[in-house]
Order: C-alpha cells, then structure tokens, then sequence
C-alpha cells in the first residue's frame, strides 16, 4: 500500500474531479480512497481514465455499505462497486462499518457471514486484499472466534491529532499486522485552527496540513485527506521531504488531552 492516499467522500466540501486528476498525474499519488456510500465510484473510475495512469501503478479502495452486509448481498455488492469503477478489481475492499441492516436477528453471524463472503471475493481475485472500517477490538475477536481463513489485512479509522494515537486499538492492529489507514486526517478540517500545530508549521516552513500529515506518517499509519481544490493536492502530496523531532511529534501526541474531537459516528 502506498504511504499516502486521497480520500473522495464529498461529505466535507465537495468532490473535485480536476483535483484527483491533478493527485494522480502531477503530485504522485497512487492510492485513491472510495467507497460505496460517497457516490463518487464512478468519479473515481472517471479520473483514473482521465489521468493516464496505468491500472497496475494504482491502489484503489472501496467498501461495503453496511445495508448490504451479509453474505450474498456483501457479494453482490462488490460486482456493483467494480462495475461503478469501471475495474476488474480492487486492490483493497473493506466493510465500512461493523453495523447490519436494521432488523438482523443475530448481527455477530451477519458479521462473520460478510467477512466469509469477503474471503471468497479476495480468493477469487476481485480484490488484493481485504480489511475492515470502523471495527473495534471485539468485533475483530469475532474473526478469530469463526477461525477465519484470513485476518483483515487492513483497517480504516478515524486518526488525526485531536485523538489519542496510543489509543488500544491502535495498538491491537500493530499487534495483529494489520495495516492502518487513517481518515479524517485533518478531523474534517476542525484540526487547521490548533495553536500548536500552526507553531509547529512556522517552524518547519511547513503547512499546517502538512505537519498533520506528517506527524500520521511518523506513526506508521496511511493517512488519505480528501481536498477538492488543486492547490490543495499538490500541497497535501508534499510531505516525504522533512521529518518531525521526537519532542514535536509528542506535542502532537498531547493535543488530544485538551482538544479533542470525534468527526464519524456509526450509521443507523
Ligand atoms: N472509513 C470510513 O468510515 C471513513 C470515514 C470518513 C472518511 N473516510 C475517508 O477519508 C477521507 C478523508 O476524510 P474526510 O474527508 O472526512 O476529512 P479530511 O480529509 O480530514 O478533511 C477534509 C476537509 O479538509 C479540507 N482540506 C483538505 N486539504 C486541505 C488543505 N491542504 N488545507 C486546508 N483545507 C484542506 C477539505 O476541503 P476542500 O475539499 O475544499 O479542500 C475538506 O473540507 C474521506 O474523503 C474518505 O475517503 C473514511
């Protein structure tokens, strides 16, 4: 997985075609975040065509709404994302949240049932690889309890300097090798206004997005900020070419202790 993607829910200030192709041909990136619920597969498949870009250079992610979880239709839900891209595959597909549709009797064998369908799909090579969104501890303990054939390889959640980045999760997914992939990385914008990383911009002759960024990548973790605008792409992509101290990375680490935020909730 590349170390840095661009997001493409248009929740936070639209979505930009001219942008993600800027991303994609301009600035280097490689690793494009959808999902079935932004509206913005076949956005996404649109700007791959438009940017020239070889299918084999590039990361595409979507994930499984959770209206569609269980096992035939989280199957068929993927054929309907792959068909919005325009791909044959993707390189990573995720259930978006550990919620089932109103109504399920038993939302742990719903759980389990959409992860076996998910198995078939990686074996079958409609995606490279299969991950989880928004999953807690417990419903990765599930998993474990079906005795899966493959663990999440990869997991989304919500990272970004208002929250704890020693939270037990965190730890959880580095014990268990999964890969994670931070979103909101910018706490859907709330985060720019923060005294202290505005200081720390000053003092690298950064941005503030850019020391956000930074401060996700130092941790290990796969940061993926949404923009429209193709400034700000080209900003964003910018972050390979300095380095954080270890006294600025944990005053990046502290901010959450007096603000902090929680942008997504689950879906009902
Ligand atoms: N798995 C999940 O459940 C989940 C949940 C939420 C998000 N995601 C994914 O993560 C992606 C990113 O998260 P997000 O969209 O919630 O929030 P975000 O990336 O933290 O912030 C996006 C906001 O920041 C602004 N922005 C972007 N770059 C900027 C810059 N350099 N300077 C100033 N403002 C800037 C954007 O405005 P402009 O567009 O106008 O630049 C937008 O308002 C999503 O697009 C989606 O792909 C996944």
């Amino acid at each position: 997985m590349p170390a840095l993607g661009l997001g493409s829910s248009a929740q936070f200030g639209g979505y930009g075609h001219e942008a993600t192709v800027c991303a994609l041909k301009d600035c280097g990136m490689r690793l494009l975040d959808t999902a079935a619920r932004y509206g913005t597969e076949e956005s996404i498949g649109k700007a791959i065509k438009d940017s020239g870009i070889p299918r084999k250079d590039l990361f595409v992610v979507t994930k499984l709404w959770f209206t569609n979880m269980g096992y035939e239709s989280g199957k068929k839900a993927l054929q309907a994302s792959l068909k919005a891209l325009g791909l044959e595959y993707v390189d990573l597909y995720l259930i978006h949240w550990p919620v089932c549709p109103d109504g399920t009797a038993d939302p742990v064998k719903c759980r389990q049932e959409t992860w076996k369908a998910m198995e078939e799909s990686y074996e079958a090579g409609l995606c490279k690889a299969i991950g989880v969104s928004n999953y807690e501890i417990s419903h990765y303990e599930e998993l474990k309890a079906m005795k899966c054939k493959v663990m999440p390889q990869a997991a989304q959640l919500e990272f970004h300097v208002m929250q704890d980045p020693n939270r037990e999760i965190i730890k959880y997914c580095r014990d268990n090798n999964i890969v994670m992939m931070a979103y909101s990385p910018y706490a859907a914008g709330k985060a720019f206004a923060l005294p202290k990383v505005k200081e720390l911009a000053e003092k690298y002759k950064k941005t503030a997005g850019q020391i956000m960024l930074r401060w996700i990548v130092q941790h290990g973790i796969v940061p993926i900020p949404k923009t429209a605008k193709v400034e700000r792409a080209k900003e964003n992509a910018q972050v390979f070419d300095f380095e954080l101290s270890k006294e600025d990375m944990a005053v990046l680490d502290s901010i959450h202790k007096e603000s902090s935020v929680k942008i997504c909730e689950a879906p009902s």
